[in-house]
């Protein structure tokens, strides 16, 4: 037999609508053609089901997930009694439960197919616990998964003490990327300082800036303005993203004509956080409710990059989630009212290439030279992959199957209408079929 490659994939339905095999050799994809005519030492068949690049999840939380309840449930439901829990909880972490913890988030992640993760950290317990245990973990799954990680002063870099210094300390130690919290500093001005501060240190460092930023329904919260500036000032463009930016929701219309363009011409990304800003956002509100999350079909349309991230799972924020990106983007969908085919599929790429992109990924896609990171689903294309949460059939990571799930299978027992549940055919191409 033929060997020439490790792995092929077979009949794979590709995201852009293309059917191809996927020839891999070495952890890398070498071909991407139809019907390739050579064997291989592995073949998985995959039926013309979707195989798309992995999910990547541009905001995440690893350090506080998997506490729900510890040390209580938060009863507000808000943003803030959730900072207040994590201030209770902080002390009593250990390097051994954070470590735990973060390994089992990624077998989750793993298992959904979801191979990168961009996941702030806690520097403002001057011990740096939180810091430590993510560093070891990131090695720990480098085989498997991405984990980059992003210097955040949870309590503000100004208003809480030696912030900074931790902030510097922890950088030193080997997180990837900048972050903040302007919104959360005790004024206006000295959120605008912080947000410059940062910039500047981003800049001189070379790394990335990742800033919570207006995370809030108050309109006038415009760190995002003050964010794109200090980026544009410092050449920082496609280096900077903002994060949940839920003000926006909440601004004036007149402010967000002028804001966007700003934001697209400095070059900064945008991270909603469709399950954790639905829930946390208009808690203030009697009704109606605003739903609180960013401005997502406005800021696609003035072409600015925009991601859709996970933040949260089982913590004092949020008591649900399982590290899977497509009921993320499901969520993002329903609350941006992103409906239309063109929107669902950006809905799609707002948890694969776009956070790809945001993280400067090495070799992601689908093609030759790309590393072979795959997910086959039980599903034909991605509007489908989002409207049934579609199994992981196989998850592979440098062309090795490292995960793989039963396809979900449902047999009825009726008079007439017997054996298995056809998911898949309800598309309006079959429909119109002869
Ligand atoms: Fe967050």
């Amino acid at each position: 037999m033929d060997t020439r490659y490790d792995l092929l994939l077979r009949d794979a339905a590709l995201p852009d609508g293309r059917r191809a095999d996927i020839a891999i050799v070495d952890g890398r994809i070498q071909a991407v053609e139809p019907q390739i005519p050579a064997a291989a030492a592995q073949e998985l068949a995959c039926d013309g089901h979707l195989v798309s690049p992995p999910f990547v999840d541009a905001h995440f939380h690893m350090d506080s997930s998997l506490t729900w309840g510890q040390p209580r449930v938060n009863a507000s439901g808000t943003l803030l009694e959730g900072i207040a829990l994590w201030g209770e909880l902080k002390p009593q972490l250990t390097q051994d439960t954070l470590v735990e913890r973060a390994l089992r988030y990624c077998d989750w992640a793993v298992a959904r197919g979801l191979l990168a993760v961009r996941s702030h950290v806690d520097v403002c317990d001057p011990r740096l616990l939180a810091v430590e245990a993510l560093l070891h973990v990131k090695e720990r799954v480098r085989p498997y998964l991405d984990l980059q990680l992003v210097a955040f002063p949870q309590d503000g870099v100004l208003r809480s003490p030696g912030a900074l210094a931790n902030l510097k300390r922890a950088l030193d130690l080997g997180v990837d990327v900048v972050g903040g919290i302007p919104h959360f500093e005790r004024t206006m001005e000295q959120g605008a300082e912080s947000v410059r501060i940062l910039c500047e240190l981003a800049a001189e460092r070379g790394l990335r800036v990742d800033m919570h930023c207006d995370e809030t329904d108050d309109p006038l919260s415009r760190h995002i303005e003050t964010l794109a500036f200090h980026t544009q000032r410092l050449g920082l463009g496609g280096r900077v993203a903002g994060s949940h930016l839920t003000s926006m929701h909440s601004m004036d219309n007149y402010y967000v004509s002028k804001l966007i363009p700003l934001i697209r011409e400095a070059g900064v990304a945008a991270i909603a956080n469709p399950l954790i800003n639905i829930t946390l956002q208009g808690r203030h509100d009697s009704y109606p409710k605003r739903r609180g999350m960013t401005r997502v079909p406005e800021l696609l349309a003035a072409g600015v990059d925009v991601a859709f991230g996970h933040d949260c799972v089982m913590d004092p924020w949020y008591p649900l989630g399982s590290g899977d990106m497509l009921e993320v983007a499901h969520m993002g969908l329903h609350v941006a009212q992103m409906t239309g085919h063109a929107a669902m599929r950006q809905c799609f790429e707002a948890v694969t290439a776009t956070p790809a992109r945001i993280l400067g990924l090495e070799g992601y896609g689908i093609a030759p030279g790309c590393q072979a990171d795959l997910v086959l689903l039980q599903a034909r294309d991605p509007v489908e992959a989002i409207r049934l949460r579609a199994t992981r059939l196989a998850v592979i990571r440098r062309g090795r199957v490292v995960a793989r799930t039963p396809a979900a299978v449902a047999t009825l027992d009726l008079p007439g209408r017997s054996g298995p549940v056809d998911w898949l055919a309800s598309r309006p191409e079959d429909w119109l079929a002869p």
